[in-house]
């Protein structure tokens, strides 16, 4: 696959010595601290609380002393109390529905929009993506950030943008004909639910223009990238971000390792706590991601705890570090008989048996005290396999490998449901 990643020059801040990056990055927190601090009710309310004070950060590591923030402040502080800047600044909102609860909102000022177009077009030519391309993004519009963190992202680079957003798959797969675009921007999932749509119209794939798919918004493995890549004919890029720090954006992986996004540090500054203490862990050692945002002005946000699990890795492609392959949400995590066990777990190991499609669903149930795992599969298009001897083959593997028995149905194609934007993996009956 030819590399396009040296079109445009890289942003110098992209290649800067770690010590000038940590520089810059000590003059930003003082100064987010100190703007949350006056400015936000939310945060004077949480430092006053603490007894700290933004005059004790000396150092990055003292921003150990400062109180995290988590989804519930947000809530606690609905809708707009969390904002530093007045409404008249304030050029943008957006919030996150999550599953349970009052949305969390998120505001944006027209710099805070500026440097997302930034992170995003820097996340994009990373990703191998160039002026001259065009985009076809299918991440939804809305109060989703996905799809215009990514429409501007792409006009920020030059890109030709189509705004398609989620849903209308039939349509998807005309104008993906139609308009050649070269990149495409979904969720791996709903990337899957486009592919069959055009294996239902006898499109293949190696016939289409698109080059490049930079997918995220949910967690996927290296065997869904493999999938993905050999299915569509295109190298398949992680995007990470959250609406709460900014949107997509906050961390790109580069075309040219592949080896996990790399954070753009100078905005965004990140730790990896143990979950149940808090503490800060070593790099490299699995954790909850935490993010402090360096340059945001209607709402900064300090020491957000994310509740993805992944690790900080030294930089590769750049400078700046990176982080692994998320590899669940907290809340995502299943405790079956003691065992901890992640969607993503389930995934790699599905996906190495060639007569399962790539949708699945798992159901959690009880039965009379103990939990049961239920994994819903379905077999691939023109499979040749019974489906006792291919559910015994994933038992078999999951039992080996992550240790749980789980039990595992294998229906006809097309039977577990589509995603249109971020897949819903977990359906728990308890
Ligand atoms: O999902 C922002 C986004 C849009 C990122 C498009 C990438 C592409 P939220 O709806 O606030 O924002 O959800 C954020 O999604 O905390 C992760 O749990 C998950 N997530 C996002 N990107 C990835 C990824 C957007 N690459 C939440 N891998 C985050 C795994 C991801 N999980």
């Amino acid at each position: 696959m030819p590399n396009s990643a040296c079109h445009d020059p890289l942003h110098a801040i992209e290649t800067v010595s770690i010590d000038e990056l940590r520089n810059l990055q000590l003059q930003r927190m003082k100064k987010t601290l100190r703007h949350a601090y006056e400015n936000s009710l939310m945060y004077r309310d949480k430092f006053d609380a603490s007894g700290v004070h933004p005059d004790e950060l000396g150092s990055l590591e003292d921003l150990v002393k400062f109180p995290f923030t988590t989804k519930q402040d947000l809530r606690d502080n609905y809708p707009f109390r969390s904002f530093a800047v007045p409404m008249e600044a304030v050029v943008r909102i957006h919030a996150s529905s999550g599953t349970t609860g009052k949305p969390t909102v998120v505001g944006y000022t027209k710099n805070d929009i500026d440097v997302w177009a930034d992170v995003a077009a820097r996340s994009i030519r990373a990703a191998g993506g160039q002026a001259l391309d065009k985009i076809h993004v299918s991440y939804g519009y809305g109060l989703f950030t996905g799809g215009l963190g990514a429409h501007y992202g792409g006009e920020r680079l030059g890109c030709a943008v189509i705004p398609v957003g989620g849903g209308q798959t039939e349509k998807q797969v005309q104008l993906i004909q139609d308009f050649d675009p070269d990149i495409i921007m979904v969720t791996p999932s709903y990337m899957l639910n486009i592919a069959d749509e055009m294996d239902r119209q006898g499109v293949d794939p190696k016939n289409l223009s698109l080059r490049l798919g930079i997918f995220g918004a949910e967690p996927w493995t290296d065997a869904m990238r493999k999938e993905i890549e050999s299915r569509l004919h295109l190298d398949a890029v992680d995007i990470y971000g959250l609406s709460e720090v900014m949107g997509p954006g906050v961390a790109q992986e580069c075309l040219l390792t592949k080896d996990g996004p790399t954070i753009w540090e100078d905005h965004f500054y990140p730790e990896v706590i143990n979950p149940e203490t808090g503490e800060i862990v070593a790099d490299g050692e699995e954790g909850e991601l935490v993010f402090t945002s360096l340059t945001k002005e209607a709402m900064p946000i300090i020491r957000y705890r994310t509740r993805d699990l992944t690790r900080l890795l030294p930089g590769s492609a750049r400078t700046m570090r990176r982080m692994a392959r998320i590899t669940g949400r907290s809340d995502d995590m299943m405790i079956i008989r003691g065992v901890n066990v992640f969607p993503t777990q389930i995934e790699e190991h599905l996906l190495a048996i060639d007569a399962l499609s790539p949708h699945y669903q798992i159901e959690l149930s009880k039965d009379r005290h103990m939990d049961v795992m239920t994994i819903n599969v379905e077999f691939s298009e023109n499979a040749d396999a019974n489906s006792d001897i291919t559910a015994a083959e994933l038992v078999h593997r999951i039992k080996t490998f992550i240790g749980v028995t789980a039990k595992v149905v294998v229906h006809e194609p097309g039977r577990i449901p589509r995603s249109e934007g971020k897949a819903q993996r977990i359906v728990d009956h308890r």
